[in-house]
């Protein structure tokens, strides 16, 4: 009997403070019109002083906690997705371990941009499979906010905040596909591109964190091509057609990438997941905030099958296939 990892419990936090189109007219040389038109997005969330990608991931760890029925003594792992940590050592994850009173195990954030909760799922997924831990805590948590150039209309406008996270249990599964669990991650990186997404800084070269520097025109093109064939791959990796998908939970970063992979799949909008629109682009955290969406509204239950993808900075793309 294989050992696979259920989605036990999911959890998200979002600042209060919404930004809206209009408020960023009054920031930067831009318009609702431009905005909504280039990327889908007409309002997004903005973590307030105070609130940090270690306290947004803690408050979406908790309520993840909760749907699960489990407390932090059940859990042996945490994996946080991030490319803001509250601090360049130590990791964001240890901080949520520590504030949540998680018994010592593994805890580590993994970095792999707007791609980096496939990045997590994958690592925490394999963590299962090994049989080295039985319940993670994988997190995608982002303050955006705090890197990107207020100056800078051909980015400022796309990002945001907020923290978006999974309970993963190892369960055996004796029923292949039509099992709960994730059937395959499938990760890519191609370091060539790393120029085309990339922040200012970093600590061994500036001192700083930097800010966000994106090539858009060109990072759109391969976003497309990259998502149309991993998600692909992973069809054909699992011996399953587009119609036996539930949901397509993709990254949120342009609603013109996402209908672009739906229609490559020839799936409805009405089967895809979709908050860019509301949250804007919140790198790590966008997948696990759409999900826990799409779960705690009802669209989303138990049994269905979920294709989960995204693409960002290295450049970096995954997939997931989970049945929830
Ligand atoms: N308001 C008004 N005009 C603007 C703005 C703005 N905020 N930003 C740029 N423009 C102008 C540009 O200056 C340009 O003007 P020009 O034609 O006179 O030179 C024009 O609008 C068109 O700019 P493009 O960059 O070509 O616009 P495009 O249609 O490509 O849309 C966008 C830009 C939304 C950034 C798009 O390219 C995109 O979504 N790219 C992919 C982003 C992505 O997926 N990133 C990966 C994940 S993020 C991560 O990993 C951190």
């Amino acid at each position: 009997m294989a050992l696979t990892s259920i989605i036990k419990g999911t959890g998200s936090y979002l600042p209060e403070k919404i930004m809206t189109n209009a408020d960023l007219e009054k920031v930067v040389d831009t318009s609702d019109e431009w905005i909504v038109q280039r990327s889908g997005i007409k309002e997004r969330r903005i973590a307030a002083d105070g609130e940090t990608t270690g306290t947004m991931a803690i408050e979406a760890a908790k309520r993840a906690l909760e749907a699960s029925n489990l407390t932090a003594a059940d859990i042996d792992g945490v994996i946080v997705a991030t490319t803001t940590p509250d601090r360049t050592f130590p990791s964001v994850a240890v901080k949520v371990q520590g504030e949540l009173g998680i018994a010592p195990g593994l805890a580590f954030d993994v970095q792999a941009v707007c791609t980096g909760f496939v990045y997590a799922l994958a690592t925490a997924d394999n963590f299962i499979k090994m049989g080295q831990a039985k319940r993670i805590l994988v997190i995608g948590a982002e303050k955006m906010s705090s890197i990107v150039d207020w100056n800078d209309r051909t980015t400022c406008v796309l990002f945001a905040d907020g923290a978006g996270a999974v309970v993963l249990e190892a369960q055996e599964n004796k029923n292949g596909l039509d099992g709960q669990g994730i059937h395959s991650t499938h990760l890519y990186a191609n370091g060539k591109q790393r120029e085309l997404l990339q922040t200012s800084g970093g600590p061994a070269t500036t001192g700083d964190a930097g800010h966000v520097l994106m090539q858009g025109r060109e990072v759109f093109k391969y976003a497309v091509s990259y998502m149309a064939d991993v998600v692909e791959e992973t069809l054909q990796h699992n011996s399953i057609e587009a119609s036996q998908i539930d949901w397509l939970v993709p990254h949120q970063a342009n609603i013109r990438i996402i209908e672009s992979t739906a229609k490559k799949l020839d799936m409805s909008m009405d089967k895809v997941v979709v908050t860019v629109d509301r949250h804007g682009n919140t790198s790590a955290a966008s997948i696990p905030l759409a999900l826990d969406e799409a779960v705690k509204d009802g669209r989303i239950q138990r049994n269905q099958m979920l294709l989960i993808e995204a693409m960002g900075g290295g450049l970096t793309w995954g997939a997931a296939l989970v049945r929830f």
